[in-house]
């Protein structure tokens, strides 16, 4: 089941979250993993179209999770990165992530994390990871779909 995909071009990221939210029903964890500027926002926005979302998908500056609810099912997007640079703790961060209500997010809909795999196995045990990786040079991404339980 589990997956690695080539990506040259944003078409392709379309094309993938077209077929990827097929399979989606609610109490789905999606976690976006990869460095900064690896392209994770851009394939959460990709989801979010894909599932019929109207608004557009941006990184929160100061919020760090955003609810959208004008597609097929109800979207929570959560940007841990301002939490993650300020938090000293394991609790400090669930802390933070607390005010999301994530299980009834979850219960209802689906969730993107980005910037929370640290503490994955606590938000989410089953989940879909996305790994994407940026070639320097070439600037092709590598997308790896893993299905854990
Ligand atoms: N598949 C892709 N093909 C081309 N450019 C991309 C792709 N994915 C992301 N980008 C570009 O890379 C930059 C960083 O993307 P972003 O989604 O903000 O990264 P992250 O959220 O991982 O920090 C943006 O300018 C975006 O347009
Ligand atoms: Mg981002």
């Amino acid at each position: 089941m589990n997956k690695k995909l080539l990506f040259e071009n944003l078409e392709e990221i379309d094309d993938f979250a077209a077929e990827f939210v097929q399979n989606i029903t609610t109490s789905t964890a999606i976690f976006l993993i990869g460095e900064m500027g690896a392209g994770k926002t851009t394939f959460a926005a990709a989801l979010a179209r894909a599932l019929g979302i109207k608004e557009r998908v941006v990184s929160p500056t100061f919020i760090i999770g955003h609810e959208y609810t004008s597609g097929r099912i109800p979207l929570l997007h959560i940007d841990a990165y301002k939490i993650i640079t300020m938090s000293t703790s394991t609790e400090a961060f669930l802390d933070e992530l607390e005010a999301l209500d994530i299980e009834t997010a979850l219960k209802q809909g689906v969730v993107i994390f980005e910037w929370c795999e640290e503490i994955a196995d606590l938000l989410a045990p089953k989940r879909v990871e996305i790994h994407i990786e940026v070639n320097k040079i070439s600037r092709i991404r590598t997308v790896e779909v893993r299905y854990c339980a």
